[in-house]
């Protein structure tokens, strides 16, 4: 059922010369092994849909590591070993990363598949991927480079638009291709194919992914909760019964559901607001999402779920610290009249932009929200025109009452008590006199 279509002209035309080089290559080192070499999913997908995709996947039929080993050298590059798997990473100077992973033919048997005997190796690597679109595979060795590899018809589903297992088994061998399965469709647009959608329900009726002990689990959710538009995705987890896995404290009803919405939509709003200002800043909109989500449940479950999901201790402490200060802070605030610029301060000072977004997203006065956003704008960026120079110059002797003479500063700033040099002066003499 092989459809065979020879894609050279469309790589030229879509991929930079150094990339096509870089695959001759691959195809040219293959050859010299007596290999057949492929470059194989994501990358292949997005060339035909037209998108740049820098994820060089490459399987060969042979001897991955030796492979690997051989292309480095070739290419200059440094090369990391996963013995285990018969795969191997290169990274080259510039950066750029190559997965390199064996297609074995080994005993491997799906009930309903067809006999493994008949498939080639690079068929059933192919076979054991998550989605259709996912399947194909384009050959590198010179004499057949460029030759398009589609055994699902996996053409049709990318006309289609459609996201699609290869077998009935894939979410029961995988059940976090559950995420990827939704992530996919959000953002390419496309539809989970009607059977597809039923074997996700079912195997979220069957709690096929018990305890969730599987750290792709978090991975898999942090990329759907990093997708440009995450709220539709969301939503879609919720459709599809995922909540009660992820988060069984918000067990959905009426009420929760509208105000998720709003929540949602108020976070994709903080996240635009934020990136209009400050395109080039590096934050993770991820942590912004999950604390919103999560934004009514005590710190307690959020220590659950980090448990459960296995999120690695630095990422679980940066998301407690970052909850429990921004709970404070917008407790503070929205309790008290008006604030003080200093009062702000005082209470946004620790707080990493994701946990800003936060307070902001889930805030339900105008003020508070108003209070992100003048922190994020101007009040974090202000520091006395003091330092510590002028302060030895003044006479003071460094240590500790440093820090507390600067702070004092700071707070009269924020708060618009002293304007220039010598206001600040007058009121270091005034409230540290020398002695
Ligand atoms: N894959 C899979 N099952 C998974 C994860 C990955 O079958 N649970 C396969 C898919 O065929 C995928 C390939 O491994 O194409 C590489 O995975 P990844 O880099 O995560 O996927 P991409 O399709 O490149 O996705 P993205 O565009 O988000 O990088």
């Amino acid at each position: 059922l092989e459809r065979s279509r020879n894609l050279t002209h469309l790589m030229t035309g879509c991929l930079s010369g150094a990339v096509i080089e870089l695959l001759q290559t691959v195809g040219a080192v293959a050859d010299d092994f007596l290999y057949n070499a492929f470059v194989v999913g994501g990358f292949v997908r997005d060339l035909l849909l037209r998108k740049t995709n820098m994820d060089l996947d490459i399987v060969v039929e042979g001897d991955g590591i030796a492979f690997a080993r051989t292309l480095a050298k070739k290419l200059g590059g440094r090369v990391r070993e996963h013995e285990r798997f018969g795969t191997a990473t290169i990274i080259l100077h510039s950066g750029l990363k190559i997965d390199i992973a064996t297609a074995r033919l080994e005993y491997y048997e799906y009930p309903a598949a067809l006999p493994t005997v008949e498939l080639s190796s690079i068929k059933l690597d192919l076979y054991r991927r998550d989605f259709t679109i996912n399947a194909m595979a384009i050959q590198l060795n010179p004499a057949h480079f460029g030759r398009l590899v589609d055994f699902f018809n996996s053409q049709n589903d990318l006309k289609q638009m459609a996201i699609k297992v290869l077998h009935n088994l894939s979410f029961v061998d995988d059940p976090t291709r559950i995420f990827r399965a939704i992530r996919f469709e959000k953002r390419m647009d496309f539809t989970i194919a009607r059977h597809t959608e039923r074997l996700i329900r079912n195997a979220v009726k069957m709690n096929l992914f018990g305890k969730g002990d599987d750290p792709r689990f978090f991975t898999e959710l942090k990329l759907l909760l990093n997708e440009e538009n995450a709220t539709p995705a969301i939503e879609r987890l919720a459709d599809l019964g995922l909540f009660p896995f992820l988060w069984p404290d918000l067990r959905p009803h009426l009420n929760i559901d509208r105000r998720l919405r709003h929540c949602l939509v108020q976070t994709q709003r903080a996240i635009s607001w934020f990136k209009l200002l400050y395109a080039g800043d590096q934050y993770d909109p991820w942590i912004i999402f999950l604390l919103a989500i999560m934004g009514r449940s005590p710190l307690s479950v959020l220590a659950t779920f980090c448990d459960r999901f296995h999120v690695p201790p630095k990422t679980r402490a940066l998301l407690l610290g970052e909850k429990q200060l921004a709970d404070q802070a917008s407790r503070q605030l929205a309790t008290a009249g008006p604030p003080k610029n200093s009062e702000i301060h005082l209470a946004f000072k620790e707080l990493r932009i994701e946990g800003l977004l936060y307070v902001m997203a889930v805030a339900r006065k105008t003020e508070v929200k108003k209070a992100v956003s003048s922190y994020i704008t101007k009040l974090r960026h202000e520091k006395p025109l003091l330092g510590g120079d002028d302060l030895k110059q003044l006479g003071y002797r460094p240590g500790p009452i440093f820090k507390t003479i600067l702070e004092t500063l700071l707070i009269a700033r924020l708060d618009q008590e002293v304007k220039t040099r010598d206001n600040e002066i007058a009121l270091v003499s005034q409230r540290f006199p020398l002695r």
